[in-house]
């Protein structure tokens, strides 16, 4: 039995993640702090699978309790979810970002190079790319200096990993950036359950949609687009964890430095999204055009052919599957977990 420690493992992307790990046969730990994340979640993963996983309270920062998780449990690999992921609050709380994400990830690599663990798949993101000079991005396209300290903890725990898998040569060090996660399980108990009015376009569109939030404004109208919206690569987020699941069987124990991009390769616009949305709750979704947005990036899609070719690995989920699984988690939970 291979096991998982699969820090960050009650948020969004995690329990997902979680789910699709036991489905092939990996046996998951959840390390979670619940920062971001309800206990709820937890039952209702153990529902979907029908057996209990096991969690463990703690936090990635926190080397004396990792050492007892470690030294208790036979780790193979460690996944790292865990993250501060809020953009505008990273630019009002920067010293805590880099704390949690970047000095976070350190403590937990100390922690598994001391007991010889070396597998390691860290949760990156597009935003690396910055405003592309060309799309579709492929994993060579040049990282950018961040706009926001979030994204730049991102750029910052990548160059860390890389230069720990110099040092290190026999770790397997996993880099995958996630273009836009949506959707939701099909079962509609787990899903996307962020504090506070959504930043991100999905969450505010299902609540939107369920009457929580009145109307969505589009952020700009007026880009260098077919429709004057932002394009995006929104990718379900079941598939995403099934690229989590793809990456360990490719490079679990493969010493390197492996980056993949996790995203479909298509490009909808915000007001594509917003029509896909209206056809999933059978009427328009109310929404009006606003001023755009401070930081956002014109167009930003996948090459996701590396993944595909070497990890056997494509999204399958159409963007119809995104919006009507957003929406059940939503319609089935207005408020979110509850807890
Ligand atoms: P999330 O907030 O739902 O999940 C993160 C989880 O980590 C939460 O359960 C939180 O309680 C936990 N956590 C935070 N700090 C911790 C700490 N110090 N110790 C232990 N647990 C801690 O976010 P998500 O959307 O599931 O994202 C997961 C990861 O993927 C994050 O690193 C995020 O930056 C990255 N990512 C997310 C997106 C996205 O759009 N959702 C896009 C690209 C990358
Ligand atoms: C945002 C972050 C990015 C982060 C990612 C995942 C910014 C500038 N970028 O990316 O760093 O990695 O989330 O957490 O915040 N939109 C609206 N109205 C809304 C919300 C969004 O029109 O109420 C538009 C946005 O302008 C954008 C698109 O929808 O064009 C997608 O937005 P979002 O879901 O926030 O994702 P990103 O901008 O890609």
């Amino acid at each position: 039995m291979t096991t998982i420690l699969v820090t960050g493992g009650a948020g969004y992307i995690g329990s997902h993640t979680v789910i699709e790990l036991v489905n092939a046969g990996y046996e998951p730990i959840i390390y979670d702090n619940f920062y971001n994340a309800k206990k709820t979640v937890l039952k209702r993963i153990n529902t979907i699978l029908g057996r209990e996983v096991k969690c463990i309270e703690g936090d990635i920062r926190d080397a004396q309790k990792l050492d007892l998780v470690f030294s208790q449990n036979k780790i193979d690999g460690v996944i790292n979810f865990a993250g501060l992921k809020a953009v505008g609050e990273s630019v009002k709380m920067p010293l805590e970002y880099y704390d949690n994400n970047v000095n976070g990830a350190r403590v937990l690599l100390s922690a598994m190079l001391k007991h010889n663990c070396k597998n390691f798949i860290f949760s990156s993101s597009a935003t690396v790319y910055g405003e592309p000079d060309s799309v579709p991005l492929t994993e060579n396209s040049p990282l950018k200096r961040a706009n926001c300290p979030y994204g730049q903890t991102k750029v910052d725990i990548e160059y860390m990993c890389q230069e720990l898998q110099v040092a290190h040569n026999d770790f397997s060090m996993v880099l995958l950036r996630y273009f836009n996660p949506v959707g939701a399980h099909k079962s509609g108990l787990i899903g996307e359950d962020p504090k506070g009015v959504p930043n991100n376009l999905m969450p505010y569109l299902t609540q939107v949609a369920v009457g929580r939030l009145k109307e969505l404004s589009i952020f700009g109208n007026d880009y260098p687009t077919k429709d004057g919206t932002c394009i995006r690569d929104y990718i379900h987020v079941v598939d995403l964890a099934l690229g989590h699941v793809a990456a360990l069987k490719h490079c679990l124990n493969k010493p390197g430095c492996h980056i993949y991009n996790l995203g479909t390769g298509t490009g909808y616009s915000v007001l594509d999204m917003v029509k896909a949305f209206s056809k999933a709750i059978g009427y328009e979704l109310p929404h009006k055009f606003a001023p755009r947005r401070a930081g956002d990036v014109v167009e930003c899609y996948a090459d996701p052919s590396k993944a595909k070719n070497e990890l056997g690995w494509v999204a399958t989920r159409t963007l119809d599957d995104m919006t009507f699984d957003s929406y059940n988690w939503q319609k089935n939970n207005p408020n979110g977990y509850e807890d």
